[in-house]
């Protein structure tokens, strides 16, 4: 099939590599003419494992390429996508549709014919009936213009497989469309691999992706709450998560205690997420979501004053290690970055704090230029008088802490994530520190 996809960000950059993969003819748009031209020189411009070696060879065979011009989608292909971002509005919880309405303003004037547009954006209920209104009455007469949803739950990290394998397909469609039936053929692979495809109306198709990520986010914070009982009362959180985890109506994913949540989704998502409920007067119904937003924001205060307790009640002049700025292991993404939000906060608060990650770097330093970057871990763990796991790259996991102890100037070390093992850490002389356990 030919097909189009608009906005070439993290989503649409691999939607449209893998929708190639899979045999489609796919031409990439965003208005970004730095990004389509990396990306037509085969290079991805953000970090995201295995993506780059589909990107290429599927530029290689012809199947995969990029423009900065509507009039080349409009002309391509009558099956499009809108991956364009959804960020929060400044100054509000809302989420911010400029550039999904600029896409539909720009595009549906020059179509002729018969188009679908997917939406594969994270939107608040109710858009995609509104931009059905926007695209009628910007269609030139005699066009057919139908807007359908498509929402991607993909992850950062595995996006390329959560893209080509997913876990379920989801289009929500206006009555009597023909929206599905395309969906089916963009998905035949997957679909006869069985993967689940549900067809849904609009609005259910964009609330299935919004409360997805909202019980995500519960599920962290809730159990990053009982770490909070658990650190009053000497309960060992991991173990308790282990335990409730057996219950596989419960499961152990996302029961992961620590620093809790951030990136470029589930914080944002869940503020948008209450500010259209509060919009269509049921503020009530998710007002526990201001709660989980809370837990989890207090986790990241909870490390700050735990580096100030061990270092004896203030951090001024203190060196402070923190090893991670992304958000999460395998991705170079530091959007609401719990781990760069503790090592802003130890750095205001007087530390000399020494970052290091193996791939946000750059971004890191966008965002918060003022800390301190080590070329390695080596050179962060240098006389350090503490040491704060922010996240939990494969490199920090595997760190040997008798030649950590070697380094630092106090073999003290805040595990954020809950992944080290601890016996091994304190065998090797370390005091070890962690969210919801007592060490
Ligand atoms: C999330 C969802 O998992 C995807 O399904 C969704 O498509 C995506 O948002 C999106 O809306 O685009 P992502 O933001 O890539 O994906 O990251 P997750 O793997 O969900 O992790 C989110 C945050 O939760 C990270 O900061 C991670 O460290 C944290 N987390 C995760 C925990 O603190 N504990 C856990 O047990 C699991």
């Amino acid at each position: 099939m030919r097909m189009t996809v608009i906005g070439t960000g993290y989503l649409g950059a691999t939607h449209a590599a893998c929708m190639a993969e899979l045999g489609h003819e796919v031409l990439g748009v965003d208005v970004d003419e730095a990004k389509i031209a990396s990306l037509k020189d085969g290079k991805v411009p953000f970090f995201e494992p295995g993506l780059p070696e589909v990107l290429e060879r599927n530029i290689a065979n012809g199947r995969l390429g990029f423009s900065t011009e509507y009039a080349d989608a409009a002309s391509f292909a009558q099956v499009h996508f809108l991956g364009v971002g959804t960020p929060q509005q400044k100054g509000s919880f809302a989420a911010d549709l400029t550039y999904v309405r600029q896409v539909i303003e720009n595009l549906v004037p020059l179509l002729e014919g018969q188009h679908i547009i997917f939406g594969k954006s994270t939107v608040p209920v109710g858009t995609a009936a509104q931009l059905q209104e926007l695209a009628d009455s910007l269609a030139k007469p005699g066009t057919e213009v139908e807007i359908a949803w498509n929402p991607e739950f993909l992850r950062e990290g595995y996006a390329v497989k959560d893209t080509i394998t997913p876990d379920r397909i989801v289009v929500g469609v206006r009555a009597s469309s023909e929206a599905a039936e395309v969906a089916r053929e963009v998905y035949a692979t997957a679909i006869a691999a069985e993967t689940p495809f549900l067809v849904t109306d609009l609005a259910t198709a964009e609330l299935v992706k919004v409360s997805a990520n909202a019980f995500l986010a519960t599920k962290i914070s809730f159990i990053n709450a009982v770490a909070e009982i658990c650190e009053q009362t000497g309960a060992d959180v991991v173990s308790l998560a282990d335990a409730i985890g057996y219950d596989d109506r419960i499961g152990r994913k996302f029961l992961g205690a620590g620093l809790g949540f951030g990136g470029g989704c589930l914080p944002k998502d869940i503020r948008a997420f209450m500010a259209r409920a509060g919009e269509l007067g049921a503020d009530q119904a998710l007002t526990f979501l201001r709660e989980v937003d809370s837990i989890n924001m207090r986790r990241r205060d909870r490390v700050v004053q735990l580096s100030k307790e061990i270092c004896g009640g203030s951090l001024l002049g203190k060196r402070v290690t923190v090893l991670g700025a992304a958000f999460k292991p395998n991705s170079d993404d530091v959007r609401d970055s719990p781990a760069l939000s503790v090592a802003g906060s130890l750095s205001l608060q007087g530390a000399a704090v020494s970052v290091y990650d193996p791939q946000a770097m750059d971004n890191a330093r966008r965002v918060f230029p003022t800390l301190g970057y080590a070329a390695n871990t080596q050179e962060a763990l240098a006389d350090a008088h503490l040491v704060v796991l922010a996240t939990e790259w494969q490199e920090f996991r595997d760190l040997d802490p008798v030649a950590a102890a070697g380094i630092v100037d106090k073999p003290v070390i805040i595990d954020g994530r809950n992944v080290l093992d601890v016996d091994k850490w304190q065998g090797a002389g370390w005091e070890v520190h962690a969210l919801g356990r007592n060490l």
